[in-house]
């Protein structure tokens, strides 16, 4: 054993040490040494602590596992107030603020403040005493929280000391304890494979994991941790502004948002709020909306409070994107290729800023799961412009058949055995998430699709054909698959609800029309199951001919870049299918006709197997076209930077995308030289 003085400054150093690299690993994302490493010496220090239990300090990583459970968490007073926020949810509410804030300080020149993104975590407050960490409590009633420490310490990148200098004896870090998004992800994947429940979302998660009496638990969950402020110990830092104090908190070694700035006037904060609502979806973490606060601190205690918010800051929030509401029905919908999803009928609900009365149910074992039912109180999410979806029901509001029992009144939701539409078999294949109408285009459910979807404008662009009238054509058996459409007359279609002879005679012309088209845009349209539009342009291009693709098997199917074996098996299923050959011919036999694809060795390919990311607004190119631009050479366009990326192309306004670039060290290119790229290739 070593003498005791030798011991207790070796267990000081690996304290520090070990902290260094844990702070470089969570707060900077920027590890320093190999985890095989850290663990060595995590376990020396672990070895230390065990011998002479003396050398054991609350600041030791080796706290970061968890200890003992508690039989309940002890009230635990703030030092100062917990404050709330008041809310914006519209510009004119900003401008009101900024308007009372420049009243209140009696100026008429623009305020600056300090934003940043309004984390959706539960707050909490850190103290520090002498620089470490003795204590962390929820928010509470503001007043007094409850002490959760023991789980705080299990937070990895919750500083347990401070670094550097000038902390006063005594400080209250404020903040939001979250969970990232991609953390989540993978607790709800444990969760599922281990039989647990499920968390709705990442703030419950976060929420649910904090608030565990065995931090251990906790522990084994991965929360983080945001810094936004200071409470006690505020008056004792030499600082002028909220965002030098940020640069004072981050400098101590908390993690604080990257994407914080200071702006001007309610112009600034307008134009910060486009942009975080933008970034939003590619952030990792789940936020509500923005907060604003005056930068200046003086001009910030000159403002004071009102009852129990500030005068100086306000939240500017996105309109929710979860809502409570109630499920009135399961319908079923059937897809264009016999897909059969379960579909929850909502009353109406406004979430995510749009008015929502469907939602996906997705596929039967996800009902199942869900355990969703008529009557059910569910909470329903739209984010961004994501599909409405049930995230999960409301137990305690489940109508019971009776008052004092327990009986559900609804019994569990089951896939029906036969399409609604057409009464053919539903089948699953093993291993299939999805249940199918093996009724093909005899069903009138997938006709239908399959017609919008072969005039779709991507595929054979026939403007005028829309859902309404396809319905009315399969409803009244004038159409069954897509060679009908070429024999449709004026008179014929001028028949139909909302169709004059003027719009009978336009969409007659654009059918016509359609019959010259390219092979790419034909083979998507036929619909073939996981044939996308890339797909399709990749298939043109190596076959060259429609011929070459029917008579290709898995294996040479194969062989064009991208298609794997449930890809060719889908398009050998397809042309196997003597009624799916019989269309084509009748469609060739109707004037079809399309421009063959390039043959695969022939024209430029200037960018072939390099992955590309577009990022903020290019200066003339849409992204769809730089992006069209980019596969036609044999490119491809992805949607996240990783060290695979051979370039980022980023205009105005790019964001998370542009530094994660020059973070991996992926080159930067702007348009021009995107198109140098295009014409004359990347010179290896
Ligand atoms: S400042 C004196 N900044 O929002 C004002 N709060 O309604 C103190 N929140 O529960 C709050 N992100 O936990 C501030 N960047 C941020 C925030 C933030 C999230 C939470 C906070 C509080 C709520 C206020």
């Amino acid at each position: 054993m070593p003498a005791p003085a030798v011991a207790a400054e070796r267990a000081a150093e690996l304290r520090a040490e070990l902290e260094r690299h844990n702070h470089a690993y969570y707060v900077l994302d920027a590890p320093t040494i190999p985890d095989a490493e850290y663990d060595k010496l995590f376990r020396e220090l672990q070895g230390l602590e065990a011998e002479s239990p003396e050398l054991l300090t609350a600041d030791s990583p080796t706290q970061r596992v968890g200890g003992k459970p508690l039989k309940e968490f002890p009230p635990r007073r703030h030092g100062v107030p917990m404050l709330s926020l008041n809310n914006a949810f519209e510009p004119a509410e900003v401008e009101a603020f900024d308007k009372r804030v420049r009243d209140g300080l009696e100026t008429i020149a623009a305020v600056d403040y300090a934003v940043e993104p309004k984390f959706d975590g539960l707050a909490i407050s850190l103290t520090y005493e002498n620089g470490v960490f003795t204590c962390g409590a929820t928010r509470g009633d503001g007043v007094t929280g409850e002490e959760v420490t023991p789980n705080l310490r299990t937070v990895r990148n919750i500083p347990l000391r401070l670094q550097g200098e000038g902390w006063p004896a005594l400080i209250e870090v404020r903040g939001e304890v979250l969970m990232f998004k991609a953390d989540f992800a993978e607790l709800n994947a444990r969760q599922r494979d281990r039989g647990d429940k499920e968390f709705a979302n990442p703030r419950n998660a976060a929420a649910g994991s904090l608030r565990q009496l065995d931090s251990k638990i906790t522990a084994s969950r991965p929360l983080s941790f945001f810094a936004y402020g200071v409470g006690a110990g505020a008056d004792a830092l030499a600082v002028r502004t909220h965002g030098e104090l940020m640069d004072k908190l981050a400098a101590w070694g908390f993690p604080v948002a990257a994407e914080r700035a200071v702006v001007s006037g309610s112009h600034g904060q307008l134009a910060y709020f486009a942009k975080i609502g933008s970034l939003r979806p590619s952030l990792p973490y789940d936020i509500d909306g923005v907060v604003y606060k005056v930068n200046r601190l003086d001009w910030q205690a000159r403002l004071g409070f009102v009852s129990r918010a500030p005068r100086f800051a306000i939240a500017h929030k996105f309109p929710a994107e979860e809502a409570l509401t109630v499920v009135e029905a399961i319908d079923i919908q059937v897809g264009r290729t016999g897909a059969i999803t379960p579909v929850a009928r909502l009353k109406p609900v406004f979430v995510g800023g749009v008015t929502v009365t469907n939602a996906t149910l997705h596929n039967e074992d996800e009902v199942r799961r869900k355990d969703v039912r008529v009557g059910d109180t569910v909470i329903v999410r739209r984010a961004g412009d994501v599909i409405p979806e049930v995230v999960a029901i409301v137990p305690e509001k489940r109508p019971k058949r009776d008052l004092f029992g327990d009986e559900p009144l609804h019994p569990p939701f089951h896939l029906p055995k036969v399409c609604p539409v057409c009464g053919s078999a539903v089948a699953r294949g093993i291993d299939e998430a999805i249940a199918r109408c093996t009724g093909g285009l005899y069903c009138p459910a997938q006709r239908k699709q399959a017609l919008w979807h072969y005039a779709a404008r991507r595929a054979m662009d026939i403007e005028g054909l829309g859902d309404k009238i396809v319905d009315q054509l399969v409803d009244a058996g004038l159409v069954h698959t897509p060679a009908d459409l070429y024999g449709l007359s004026v008179e014929t279609l001028a028949g139909l609800d909302r169709m004059g002879e003027k719009s009978a005679q336009n969409l007659v012309a654009a059918i016509d029309q359609s019959r010259q088209t390219t092979l790419a845009r034909f083979i998507f349209a036929l619909g073939i199951r996981n044939v996308g539009e890339a797909t399709a342009r990749d298939l043109a291009r190596y076959f060259g001919n429609l011929d070459g693709i029917i008579a290709a098997d898995i294996e040479a199917l194969q062989q064009v870049p991208d298609v794997g074996p449930i890809v060719a098996a889908s398009i050998v299923a397809f042309f196997s299918e003597s009624h799916n050959r019989e269309i084509i011919a009748q469609l060739v036999a109707a004037g079809l006709r399309w421009t063959e694809g390039e043959p695969a060795d022939a024209g430029p390919k200037s960018l072939a197997g390099k992955t590309l990311v577009l990022t903020g607004t290019l200066p003339t190119l849409k992204r769809d076209d730089a992006k069209a631009m980019i596969e036609a050479t044999g490119g491809k366009v992805a949607g996240s930077v990783s060290k695979k990326t051979d370039f980022v192309v980023a205009g105005e306004e790019a964001g998370s995308k542009l530094e994660k670039a020059l973070e991996l060290g992926v080159p930067v290119i702007d348009e021009a030289e995107l198109l140098k790229l295009l014409e004359k290739g990347v010179q290896e």
